[in-house]
């Protein structure tokens, strides 16, 4: 079983928007996906509560207490677990880091986002350093380069943490992503092809750095 969180301690980053299309892209794959829901907001779950009942989609359960995670991931017949991680929530975050094998930091363009992102990268390091393994990378959401700073921060120059990447992808600003989301979808059952093509490229880079094998 492989567990993927999408995190950053910063509200609004889309961690929830990516979470719930890569989970299901994985599903469509024919994997075993769970994806689940860190967030007491419960964004994942009310997703699912809005899909079409024949929707062809990934189940979704709740953690929303730290101290459960580790014993309910386990619990897990999954080969794939995808966590849609809260915002502001220390003790939940540092859990979430602990139990990933794979992190994916969720930035927009902003510097507010990058600073935001500190906290993540430093339970990543700190997971680290005790011996743990945990494979990491930034994934850039939103991303429209108008500033130099937006530029900057697309294009993976900014950054300069050891053993933590940039997805070559990058997520464009897509109306689509919030219609999937409020329909209870993913954009793969969408017309839009640029977004479908995004999820799957994000997907592609975790599969071609082996982050996913057994
Ligand atoms: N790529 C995108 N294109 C357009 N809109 C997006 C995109 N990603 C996210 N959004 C929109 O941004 C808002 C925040 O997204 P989302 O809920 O996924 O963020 P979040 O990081 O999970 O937030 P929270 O920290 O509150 O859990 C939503 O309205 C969503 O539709
Ligand atoms: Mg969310």
């Amino acid at each position: 079983m492989k567990i993927i969180a999408i995190i950053n301690e910063k509200g609004g980053t889309g961690k929830s928007t990516l979470a719930t299309n890569i989970a299901t892209a994985m599903h469509r794959q024919g994997k075993r996906v769970v994806l689940v829901d860190a967030d007491p907001q419960g964004t994942a779950r009310d997703w699912r509560a809005a899909s079409p009942q024949e929707a062809d989609l990934p189940a979704v359960i709740a953690i929303d207490r730290a101290q459960n995670l580790a014993k309910a991931l386990q619990s897990l017949a999954a080969d794939i677990v995808v966590i849609d991680a809260p915002a502001k929530a220390e003790s939940m975050s540092a859990a979430i880091i602990k139990a990933a094998h794979v992190a994916l930091v969720v930035i927009q363009p902003s510097a507010a986002d990058v600073w935001a992102s500190a906290a993540a990268v430093r339970l990543i390091q700190a997971k680290r350093d005790i011996g743990g393994e945990i494979e990491a990378a930034f994934l850039v959401n939103r991303a429209s380069g108008i500033t130099t700073i937006s530029k900057t921060i697309i294009d993976g120059a900014w950054n300069e943490y050891e053993g933590i990447e940039q997805l070559t992808t990058t997520i464009g600003n897509r109306v689509v992503f919030a219609n999937a989301m409020a329909a209870g979808l993913s954009v793969l059952d969408m017309s839009d092809a640029t977004a479908k093509a995004e999820i799957s490229n994000v997907i592609k880079e975790l599969e071609s750095a082996q982050w996913l094998n057994h």
